[in-house]
């Protein structure tokens, strides 16, 4: 920064800001065909530093940011002129100049030879750059293409330039005449070209390199949703498209474009612009374009819009950042790429060759004048310059003292980035190793050295070694730097974070410390066209918008995003169900009647365990009382049997709660099946005996010979046996098994037992229902038979309840699924068994029980 000036301590200039009042000037010409313009230029002062030696490098340097015609109030005369004079531009010509002294103090590298240079200030102009070029090759002042005048003079290659707008065409010039050129600026990706441009090689990484890292730098923060605002001229142009492909492949969308026309003076319109970035939803800018004071201050009218917009300055801005002192404002707190060099310049000698340099020193070096008026305010002894800048940038001079130093001024405090230096030390230890290791005698150099220069193994003491890579350039780190500058003009210089590009793609980038934001209170910017899609949504592209641009819509069921914003869902396994959230896949509820954990199971199994107990009670009773005349009078073994096979289609409950498994499934058709046939038939066979006895009651009916046991159990077997040979069949040909059934219910896995066949289902069912349709005739029939004992009307009543019991059963079968088809089966079950046994057995009990009066054979009799 600025140190205290002892004379002209009114006078404040600010760093960044010191030529404020210079109008935009741009050459309006192309750049790539500038040699047609050398007259034009002819009048310009030439600012020239010259040293002779045995080999020369030449150099082309941008000392001066640009030319403008000047036209002077008092002489009506236009002329046109370098103005704005930088700091960091003389440094680096400073740093030429002392590398080139270094390298002539050092006796092992180019032994009995002194290296020289010739630098031209290119003022930032193409044509000012070719013409330079020219006037070095040739040797006068006045250029004479393809001549020299110095005739031993021997250039081995050129240093320059810093913008990829000189540099371009001097390369072009250069490559036609074979010189190799190392530039310590341009970034253009189009310098890539290694067989346009052989012989050009690069202290810096091309843009393609810093929109890489660009790009990683957005979607760490999750930027999608990003403004440009790029200069309106080729390269603008080029970088745009670079950029635009590297955007894309991090999935980053632009939302506008602005291309600032830096050609005319003041032809931004501000509203126009304004209006754009102040409909704009990102809050994040990035500058890219030519890195241009022509561009720079035409930005301050946009304040306003850009107040709230975090602005990212790629690392050809980061290299030139003395231009972001032309619109402090806007870029506090910007984000910035800046090269990183692990070369140290910060020697002592350095530091005392930079002491000595003074205009008293130096009075043919017109531009460290020039520096000291700009930013000293020293007058010139010239009092034509001293007219010219108060007139040009109003600053008011006075006499200096003479104890100030350059070393006061910001770019000549600690390091400088070494790209000047490394240019020049690597060009001299090219010519080192072509001239004395490979013994290389051939005159002239020129057409070797880039060979040389692509192999080279560039080592120092302080820093890593280095090679070009196969395009020519320097890959480097990059620091990324939060720009806080204070009111004062000073930068903070604590990178925030780093980008390597050699590192694993995950490591890449660090970002190490805290970040002072642009927004109110300090959040990270927001940079989406859409807000994200949580995990259990995906995007749906919006007709006709970009892709950034999205609806979050949720997936569908059976699906799920674990991520967010997912492009799509996906489909859980058969076995897995989504969350309540669909974010992730769980295993499905298995829907089954449990033992532990469902009430309907507990219930059921109390039921069929307390009619279990009922009817054990009714069979105790039973054979208690099995010489009563009501026992005896009723078939008192078809009683037992029907008791028995009550008991177990109780027991046969057990067989359907739990998790089923095949065995179970089997049983329970077996079961249901044979016990309940067994019941039917003993029922059967009481009706048909209740029918014969009658019958046999008639003397001397033949029908008296059937009345013993066997009829009434060949019926019982006869009848249980169809059934029997029923369920047989259908378990040898389709057995029913067990099946997890996933598609019926969404989000369970109802695990049920599968008849097998259907068939044997509804012929199981069958044979019951016509054992129960013949009993019920039959029993209807013989329910008026005059007999004390007669059960036929119990029977009827019981059949009735049975029949209708499983007729209700089968739709109610039909339309349940799962557990509740299991519930309607059990059901049926106690319901039709507990009819029986109500309908049959309690009449009985009661008058065994209660009224034992009726129970004598007299009784019997008597009726
Ligand atoms: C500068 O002024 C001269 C004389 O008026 C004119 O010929 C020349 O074209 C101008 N140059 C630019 C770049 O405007
Ligand atoms: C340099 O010159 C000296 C004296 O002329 C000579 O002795 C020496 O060998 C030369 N060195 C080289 C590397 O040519
Ligand atoms: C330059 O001049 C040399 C001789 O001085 C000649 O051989 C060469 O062809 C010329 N090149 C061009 C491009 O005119
Ligand atoms: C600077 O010094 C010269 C000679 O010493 C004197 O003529 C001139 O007036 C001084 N200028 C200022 C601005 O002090
Ligand atoms: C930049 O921001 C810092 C921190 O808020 C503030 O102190 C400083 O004054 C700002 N600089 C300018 C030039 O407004
Ligand atoms: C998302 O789900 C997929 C597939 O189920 C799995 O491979 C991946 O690890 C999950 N990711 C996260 C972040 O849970």
């Amino acid at each position: 920064m600025l140190g205290p000036t002892a004379v002209c301590s009114s006078v404040k200039v600010l760093i960044y800001l010191a030529i404020l009042c210079v109008g935009p000037y741009r050459s309006g010409v192309h750049p790539l065909n500038p040699a047609c313009h050398l007259q034009i230029i002819k009048a310009v002062k030439e600012y020239e530093y010259m040293k002779e030696g045995d080999i020369m490098i030449g150099g082309v340097m941008t000392s001066h940011f640009h030319m403008k015609n000047v036209t002077f109030p008092w002489s009506k005369s236009t002329r046109l002129l370098c103005v704005s004079p930088n700091q960091q531009g003389y440094r680096y010509l400073v740093d030429f100049r002392y590398a080139v002294e270094q390298t002539n103090k050092d006796p092992a590298r180019l032994p009995n030879l002194t290296l020289g240079y010739h630098i031209y200030d290119s003022c930032g102009d193409p044509r000012k750059a070719v013409r330079s070029i020219l006037q070095i090759l040739s040797g006068t002042r006045e250029p004479v293409p393809n001549y020299s005048c110095v005739g031993k003079r021997n250039i081995a290659g050129f240093i320059g330039d810093l913008t990829s707008e000189t540099t371009v065409p001097i390369a072009q010039i250069l490559t036609l005449y074979g010189y190799s050129q190392i530039s310590y600026g341009a970034t253009d990706p189009l310098l890539s070209d290694r067989v346009t441009f052989p012989y050009f090689f690069r202290t810096v990484q091309s843009d393609e390199a810093n929109y890489f890292a660009l790009g990683k730098l957005l979607s760490h923060f999750g930027w999608t949703w990003v403004g440009i605002i790029t200069s309106d001229d080729i390269s603008g142009e080029r970088e745009h498209h670079s950029l635009a492909k590297y955007l894309s492949r991090e999935g980053v969308c632009i939302e506008f474009t602005i291309k600032i026309n830096t050609n005319k003076e003041h032809t931004m319109k501000p509203n126009q612009y304004g209006i754009i970035i102040q409909g704009s939803s990102t809050g994040v800018i990035i500058i890219s374009g030519t890195a241009s004071t022509t561009f720079v201050i035409q930005l301050p009218i946009l304040n306003n819009v850009l107040q709230e917009k975090t602005l990212i300055l790629s690392s050809n801005w980061g290299n030139n950042n003395i231009v972001v002192g032309y619109a402090v404002d806007i870029f506090n707190y910007s984000l910035v790429f800046v090269p990183r060099y692990h070369y140290d310049l910060g020697t002592p000698e350095m530091s005392r060759f930079l002491e000595d340099l003074h205009p008293s020193k130096f009075p043919e070096d017109e531009l460290i004048e020039d520096i000291f008026l700009m930013f000293h305010s020293c007058l010139s002894k010239d009092k034509n310059k001293n007219e010219l800048y108060k007139y040009i940038y109003g600053n008011t001079l006075c006499n200096c003292t003479g104890q100030e130093r350059i070393t006061e001024l910001y770019y000549f405090i600690g390091t400088n980035s070494p790209r000047v230096h490394l240019a020049v030390d690597i060009m001299s230890q090219a010519l080192h190793e072509m001239l004395f290791i490979k013994d290389f005698i051939q005159y002239p150099y020129k057409y070797q050295l880039h060979r040389y220069l692509k192999k080279h193994q560039y080592s120092t003491q302080t820093g890593p070694t280095f090679l070009f890579d196969e395009h020519g350039e320097y890959i480097s780190g990059l620091r990324i730097y939060n720009y806080i500058i204070s009111a004062e003009g000073y930068l903070n210089q604590e990178p925030i974070g780093e980008f390597l590009p050699w590192e694993s793609p995950d490591q890449q980038l660090n970002i190490i410390s805290f970040i002072e934001w642009k927004t109110n209170t300090n959040e990270i910017p927001r940079a989406q066209c859409s807000d994200n899609c949580l995990p259990g949504f995906r995007k749906a592209p919006k007709p006709g918008a970009q892709s950034c641009c999205y609806d979050c819509v949720p997936c569908s069921e059976g699906e799920i995003s674990n991520t967010t914003d997912s492009e799509s869902c996906i489909r859980c396994p058969d076995v897995e169900w989504p969350n309540e959230e669909k974010s992730q896949c769980i295993a499905k509820m298995e829907e089954f009647l449990s033992y532990s954990d469902d009430v309907i199971s507990v219930i059921c199994l109390f039921i069929s365990v307390l009619f279990f107990l009922i009817t054990e009670v009714i069979l105790g009773v039973f054979i208690k009382y099995q010489d009563t005349p009501i026992v005896r009078a009723n078939n008192r073994s078809l009683s037992f049997l029907l008791l028995v096979s009550i008991k177990l289609s109780f027991l046969s409950v057990f067989l359907f709660l739990g998790r089923p498994v095949d065995i179970t499934c089997m049983l329970r058709i077996i079961t249901f099946g044979i016990t309940f046939s067994i019941a039917v038939s003993s029922l059967l066979a009481k009706t048909i005996m209740v029918c014969v006895a009658f019958k046999a009651t008639k003397p001397g009916s033949s029908w008296r010979k059937w009345l013993g046991v066997k009829l009434s159990n060949s019926v019982v077997l006869f009848c249980s046996s169809i059934q029997i040979i029923i369920c047989m069949t259908w378990l040898a040909i389709s057995p029913p098994f067990q099946e997890l059934d996933i598609h019926t219910s969404p989000g369970t896995i109802i695990i049920q037992c599968n008849e097998g066949s259907a068939i044997g289902f509804y012929s199981v069912i069958g044979y019951m229902g016509l054992l129960a349709a013949v009993s019920f005739v039959l029993a209807f029939l013989a329910r008026s038979l005059p007999d004390s004992f007669n059960e036929a009307k119990y029977i009827t009543f019981s059949m009735l309840l049975f029949c209708s019991v499983w007729i209700t059963m089968i739709p109610a079968y039909l339309s349940t699924k799962g557990k509740n088809t299991v519930c309607v089966e059990i059901f049926a079950i106690l319901t039709s068994s507990a009819g029986l046994l109500a309908s049959i057995f309690l009449p009985k009990c009661y008058t065994i029980l209660l009224r034992p009066e009726l129970n004598i054979k007299t009784s019997l009799l008597r009726n």
